[in-house]
């Protein structure tokens, strides 16, 4: 005969005639500190609201979740063991692959293996004596996170001491590992740069150190000046060539000076473009004032010293046919057929004038579909003439964003008849490529140098094309603010498109979202990011080895001193910039822990140590997994420190979620200095 009652979170089980363990229910404990990769965990209940049901199976009790799911619990002292039933629950309806994996003081002690609908439930008894934290988790089983409905049935922790207690994460504090610039001059940026003959020239010297700052420039190309004190460049770009300019920057404290190679031919965008990009921080609020600011604050918070330099609007700007914020109501286009931006924009050419005042570039949206993805005007049939009012507005960058266009490449449009769309049938390169060529074209006929960004979300394997037809840079994937728990795996999947890295050839897995950003989900107001600290390390070192534009997409009003360190450090922007363009290469060391590899110009290279796993781990990086040998001098980028000379290896403990990256260069070359 049994007994229950409860207090609060904790149930007292007695059976009679024994001394019986406490049971804790999953379901009692806080919830909301569960993290998970869509929607909220549900107490008793299934994602869907339904019951908890496991191949026909109903249970009263347990935990309703969704891949990828995290939740840490501290067992305070005197847990005994876990136990539950887990499987996807039958509400997910879809092809769901989720796997349990329960860890104990950072050992696994359950893994259900790669679970799918239907798969029948399996039974968790994880011993838990003498641990202290335990960690349950749901993966998503290895095809994206889609339907992953997960349900811990009947979970429970029995214990004969303390009540456990659910964490958010392990505490972490955010540390600043870069140290601040030092009040001399450090001219940073890349040593590359390209353009196109005859046409508008304006490149802002990036430099730290305090001002006034006297720049000095050799070799500038006739047609071609420097403004002495702001270090912007300006004039026409130089016909064809390679023109190597010294620059020489000079304050009070000291001088610096460092070459830039200006090569005026086809290719543009030589390095990874950087910038901003206000899509994750004001969604369909955005406004002029919000973009004049974000120029003024690129400038003011010591960004544009390190590198950044477009200014971009995303979506939105435009009209739209229906709108909550009826200011953003209205025609698409006028009698010429000339789009018509938004109340909000009432000048967009007084805009990019703006942005460029700074010596800082202007970027916008659009998509090729009749409406963008928020809804607003696209350039479907009107792409000549939009390509043409951009370039004359001055913009310098377009994201030109698939959207409603997959109705068009479905044929949805009988009229179109010049272009391929592949009805009912499978999609076809052709179908793929037309609205990207088309706009590609009419860019590169306008009198400015404009960079193309094909959104399209990697269909077509875009990555072996993007480049032919007229972009510089190319999404590979969907949107990263769905799945900011999943960076490292967004990550490596990018980097697998590595062999179309190069020279105006980015791969390109969307924005940095640190400091305040809104959730995706519904365009939320600016608050701070779910990521950790070593997190945004780790994400920002990803995007530096794999040379993928870097545009910061957060709320540029609120850009605290650790954002301002994660997204400024010149040494790790160095890497991204460098010359060779290369994305790094992948060794996995276990399913853990893995290295990427960057060779750089210098013949150095650019090495991460990550760790994915959630306890501190040592990483080893051994010369022949690096592709170097005998003695090698080691520098922290990120905390800017040369930690010595190593003979075959080098390792470190790197936390959990986070990164150890190190520049390596032959000791016989010196020191491993900046340049
Ligand atoms: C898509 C893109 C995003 C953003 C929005 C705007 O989702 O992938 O980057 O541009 O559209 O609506």
């Amino acid at each position: 005969m049994k007994k229950l009652f409860s207090t609060g979170s904790l149930v007292f089980l007695l059976v009679a005639g024994a001394a019986a363990a406490d049971v804790v229910w999953m379901d009692t404990l806080d919830l909301s500190l569960m993290r998970q990769g869509w929607g909220s965990a549900q107490t008793n209940r299934a994602m869907r609201g339904g019951p908890l049901k496991l191949a026909g199976k109903e249970y009263e009790r347990g935990v309703g979740t969704h891949a990828t799911s995290t939740f840490w619990i501290d067992l305070s002292s005197g847990a005994e063991n876990f136990l539950a039933t887990v499987g996807v629950d039958e509400a997910a309806n879809g092809p769901a692959t989720v796997v349990f994996r329960v860890t104990v003081d950072g050992h696994k002690k359950f893994d259900s293996g790669v679970m799918k609908t239907g798969t029948p439930p399996k039974s968790v008894d994880v011993d838990l004596k003498g641990a202290k934290t335990l960690l349950l988790q749901v993966l998503d089983g290895g095809d994206g996170v889609g339907f992953d409905h997960a349900d811990w049935a009947e979970a429970r922790i029995m214990t004969s001491g303390r009540a456990p207690v659910a964490v958010a994460v392990p505490v972490e504090e955010k540390v600043v590992l870069t140290p601040k610039p030092g009040p001399q001059p450090r001219l940073n940026g890349p040593t590359i740069y390209g353009c196109r003959p005859g046409n508008p020239f304006l490149y802002r010297i990036p430099a730290q150190g305090v001002r006034p700052m006297k720049f000095t420039l050799s070799g500038l190309p006739a047609g071609l000046k420097v403004d002495e004190r702001t270090g912007v460049i300006s004039g026409k770009n130089p016909s064809t060539g390679t023109y190597t300019v010294t620059i020489r920057a000079k304050n009070s404290h000291g001088t610096d000076t460092r070459t830039l190679r200006i090569v005026s031919g086809e290719t543009l965008s030589l390095t990874p473009s950087m910038g901003w990009n206000h899509w994750y921080a004001h969604y369909d609020r955005v406004t002029d004032q919000m973009m004049r600011e974000a120029a003024d604050l690129m400038i003011s918070s010591g960004m544009a010293d390190v590198g950044y330099s477009y200014v971009n609007i995303d979506d939105c700007w435009m009209n739209a046919p229906k709108h909550g914020d009826q200011k953003r109501v209205g025609p698409l286009r006028d009698d010429q057929g000339r789009i018509i931006p938004n109340q909000y924009f009432p000048d967009m050419r007084g805009l990019a004038d703006y942005i460029h005042g700074k010596g800082l570039k202007a970027g916008l949206y659009t998509s090729p579909g009749t409406l963008t993805c928020g809804g607003f005007g696209g350039a479907y049939q009107h792409e000549a003439i939009d390509a043409r009012t951009f370039a004359e507005w001055g913009f310098d960058f377009l994201k030109y964003d698939w959207c409603s266009y997959g109705h068009i490449a479905e044929g949805g449009d009988p009229k179109a008849t010049n272009i391929p769309t592949w009805g009912k049938g499978a999609p076809t390169l052709e179908g793929y490529q037309y609205p990207y060529r088309l706009m590609g074209g009419l860019l590169r006929q306008q009198p400015r140098d404009i960079l193309l960004n094909h959104c399209q979300y990697g269909m077509g394997d875009v990555w072996e094309w993007g480049a032919a037809v007229g972009g510089q840079s190319w999404r590979t994937a969907g949107d990263l603010g769905f799945e900011l728990d999943r960076i490292f795996d967004v990550a490596l999947k990018n980097s697998e498109h590595r062999a179309w890295s190069g020279p105006g050839s980015w791969n390109d897995p969307d924005y940095i979202q640190i400091g305040w950003i809104g959730n995706a989900r519904g365009g939320g107001l600016p608050e701070p990011c779910p990521l950790t600290g070593n997190e945004q390390y780790a994400y920002m070192s990803l995007w530096a080895l794999m040379a993928s534009p870097i545009f910061f997409s957060g709320d540029m009003t609120h850009l605290d001193e650790f954002t301002l360190n994660v997204l400024c450090n010149p040494e790790v922007i160095e890497v991204n910039q460098d010359a060779l363009g290369q994305c790094g290469s992948v060794s996995h060391i276990n399913e853990q822990l893995f290295v990427m590899v960057k060779d750089l110009e210098d013949g150095g290279k650019a090495v991460g140590l990550f760790n994915r796993g959630d306890f501190p781990s040592e990483v080893r990086a051994s010369w022949s997994l690096v592709g170097c040998s005998g003695s090698q001098v080691v520098r922290d980028l990120w905390r800017q420190k040369n930690l010595g000379t190593f003979e075959t290896e080098f390792k470190a403990t790197v936390p959990r979620h986070g990164v150890a990256l190190v520049k390596i260069q032959p000791a016989t070359a010196g020191t491993a200095k900046r340049r």
